[in-house]
């Protein structure tokens, strides 16, 4: 095992050790239910949503560098490492704390009553369809079986973009 994948394996390792003290403190909260535990756990949920929301724009757009990079050069195994850490460091904990938290806010908060709210729980479940993809493409990139054009990446890069602007309206205006 070379230096900069035993160091990744590693940093792996303290990342879901830290998830799981954090995943198990979480449930320990909910469960004593403190006074002003609803506002710690929205801004617990925007914390969420700015790391997933930062990981899914990264992420094609390291797919667009990737498409023009020669395979096997050493440029494209470090777009590799690069897709992998960010998906299972940041990309995969972060939406797993949004949904966590955004349906114990709905629950608390809403009883998961509002048609905004099931408008939002829709377009949610459709950026985690996304989401899918893109772990899809971090896994052909690594195996050198990529077959989209830059030009792909540049239109999927969009997607999350009008997804995050329609969400945050539905949960800020709540217009229905
Ligand atoms: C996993 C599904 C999700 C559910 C069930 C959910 C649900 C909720 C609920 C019930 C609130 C509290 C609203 C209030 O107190 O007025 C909230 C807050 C918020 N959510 Fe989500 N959410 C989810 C995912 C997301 C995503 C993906 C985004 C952004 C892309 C997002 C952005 C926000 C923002 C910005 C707030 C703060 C709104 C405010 O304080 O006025 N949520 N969410």
């Amino acid at each position: 095992m070379s230096d900069g994948q035993s160091s990744g394996a590693v940093a792996m390792r303290r990342a879901a050790v830290a998830i799981g003290i954090f995943a198990l403190a979480t449930a320990f909260l909910f469960w004593l239910d403190p006074a002003g535990l609803y506002l710690w756990a929205k801004a617990i949920h925007v914390i969420a949503v700015i790391a997933w929301m930062a990981g899914m724009l990264y992420l094609p757009r390291l797919f667009v560098y990737h498409c023009d990079s020669e395979l096997g050069s050493a440029q494209s195994e470090t777009f590799k490492v690069m897709e992998r850490r960010l998906l299972r460091a940041i990309v995969n904990p972060a939406m797993i704390f949004t949904w966590v938290f955004g349906l114990y806010l709905a629950w608390k908060g809403f009883g998961f009553w509002g048609g905004w709210l099931h408008a939002k729980i829709l377009l949610v479940v459709l950026l985690s369809a996304v989401h899918g993809y893109l772990a899809g493409a971090v896994r052909r990139f690594a195996e050198d079986r990529n077959e989209k054009p830059a030009r792909h990446w540049r239109m999927v890069n969009e997607v999350p973009t009008i997804l995050m602007i329609a969400i945050v309206i539905l949960v800020i205006v709540k217009p229905f």
